[in-house]
């Protein structure tokens, strides 16, 4: 199972001072050493982190294979293309989020998605697409002609932060903890057959290739890689997290030896 690591909180904690500290580009060696399959940056219609000198940057100097996500603005698109990395990851995207909250609409999109992927797959670019994990999605993604799809882990990820962090605080009332507790393992194990679902569809039905990513951290992390489909996981905010009290390299380590 292949790790993608998301260097884009790096320039987020940049632009937090407007000044090139820390610099995205020097996490690349040290994401390979640690065992990283791939680099994968954002660049956002707003660029509130990686910008375009980042993204021409990394494509110059990364040893590992870029995975850039962006939006299905036909702009976006040729900007992205220009750059010629390994794949583009097509996401939704809303200025006023604070990170992409679900997957694409398939049907809605369909037309431009439709060229975008023509587009790119015209440059030798691998297509990847962000969606939701049900079984009509990954359908619709190989009617699209894609390469991979890449399963939102975020309801997942929010329902287990849910289960392990928030009723360790309302310990006092037993009885209604224990309902909600039963409640919320019964959504976990819901949401994890969704993208196990989704996993198998995709690999076996359709023989499209499966990554994941959204919200996954050290504790959450165990129950994904159980499923064999995926080939991939794609993981950002929880690395740069940890990487602040143990280093980028430990980070990485930490999570590929996790996923191992
Ligand atoms: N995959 C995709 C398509 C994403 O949009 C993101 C968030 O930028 C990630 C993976 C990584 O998510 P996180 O930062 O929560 O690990």
């Amino acid at each position: 199972m292949y790790l993608g690591v998301n260097i884009d909180h790096i320039a987020l904690l940049r632009e937090a001072r407007a000044i090139n500290d820390p610099d995205p580009l020097d996490a690349l060696g040290i994401a390979r050493r640690a065992g990283a399959d791939q680099i994968t940056i954002h660049l956002r219609e707003d660029r509130r982190h990686i910008n375009d000198d980042d993204v021409a940057r990394i494509m110059q100097n990364s040893h590992l294979p870029v995975n850039i996500e962006c939006s299905i603005n036909p702009e976006m698109i040729e900007i992205v293309g220009a750059f010629r990395p390994a794949r583009v990851t097509l996401v939704p995207e809303k200025r006023e989020e604070v990170t992409t909250e679900g997957g694409l609409d398939l049907g809605g999109n369909y037309e431009a998605l439709d060229q975008a992927v023509f587009y790119l797959k015209r440059l030798e670019i691998e297509v990847s697409l962000f969606i939701d994990p049900t079984v009509e999605n990954i359908k619709s993604a190989k009617g699209l002609a894609v390469d991979w799809v890449e399963l939102h882990t975020g309801k997942y990820a929010n329902i287990y932060a849910m289960l392990n962090t928030n009723l360790a605080q309302t310990k006092h009332c037993i009885k209604e903890l224990n309902v909600e507790r039963t409640r919320l393992k019964k959504m976990l194990k819901t949401s994890i057959k969704e993208l196990e679902d989704s996993a198998i569809a995709a690999k076996n039905d359709y023989g499209l290739k499966v990554a994941v990513g959204h919200g996954l951290n050290y504790q959450n992390v165990s129950d994904i890689v159980k499923i064999q489909e995926i080939e991939e996981l794609n993981i950002g905010q929880s690395i740069i997290a940890r990487s602040i009290f143990t280093g980028f390299e430990n980070a990485v380590k930490e999570m590929r030896d996790l996923i191992k």
